[in-house]
């Protein structure tokens, strides 16, 4: 049911993705197939009802402290509360672990379902790179200190602060 995402799976992506555009960051197709292998994918009855994905933000002067963003989550309303939100986060945080960052981290407006997973909220300071790297092309909010998403993060090595 939850697998990794393949190049016929790129479309069913892109949809999910733009039929929750209040929710998610809209990415075009190019994008989503230049990033396929960072794509996990839930397939029901025949159908692609949920996918997550992820990015790596440089820490300049500090390789070894890149930061990992969850991305592009989305389940598709019919199928939603049946865990398979939940069963595509730990699956790409398996993906994530393979390169042993300190964090992964989430700008999210469902803190509720990512604190079920042990995220914790924290503020946007903790996060300039991402700030400076993602957020500064974001189309939907100017400002990443008024856009309404909560930045929440989970420690991934001992050595994490
Ligand atoms: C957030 C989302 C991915 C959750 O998917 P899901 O498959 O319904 O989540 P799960 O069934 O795994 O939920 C696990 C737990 O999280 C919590 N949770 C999930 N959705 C919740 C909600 N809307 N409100 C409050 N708690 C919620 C519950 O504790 C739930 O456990 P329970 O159903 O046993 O009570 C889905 O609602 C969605 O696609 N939302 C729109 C897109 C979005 O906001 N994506 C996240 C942006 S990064």
């Amino acid at each position: 049911m939850i697998r990794h995402a393949t190049l016929k799976d790129s479309i069913g992506i892109f949809e999910l993705i733009r039929a929750h555009r209040d929710d998610l960051i809209g990415r075009p197709l190019g994008d989503i197939i230049q990033n396929i292998d960072r794509f996990v994918v839930c397939e029901m009855d025949g159908k692609l009802v949920g996918c997550a994905s992820f990015q790596l933000w440089p820490e300049i002067g500090f390789p070894e402290r890149a930061t990992a963003e969850i991305q592009s989550v989305a389940v598709a309303e019919e199928y939603r509360r049946r865990h398979i939100g939940t069963e595509l986060i730990k699956a790409v945080m398996a993906k994530i672990k393979v390169f042993e960052p300190p964090h992964a981290i989430v700008l999210t407006f469902a803190p509720e379902f990512f604190s079920t997973l042990g995220f914790k909220v924290i503020p946007k300071t903790q996060i300039m790179h991402k700030l400076y790297m993602g957020c500064i092309n974001c189309t939907k909010h100017a400002n990443p200190f008024t856009c309404p998403e909560i930045a929440m993060s989970v420690n991934l090595r001992r050595d994490a602060d």
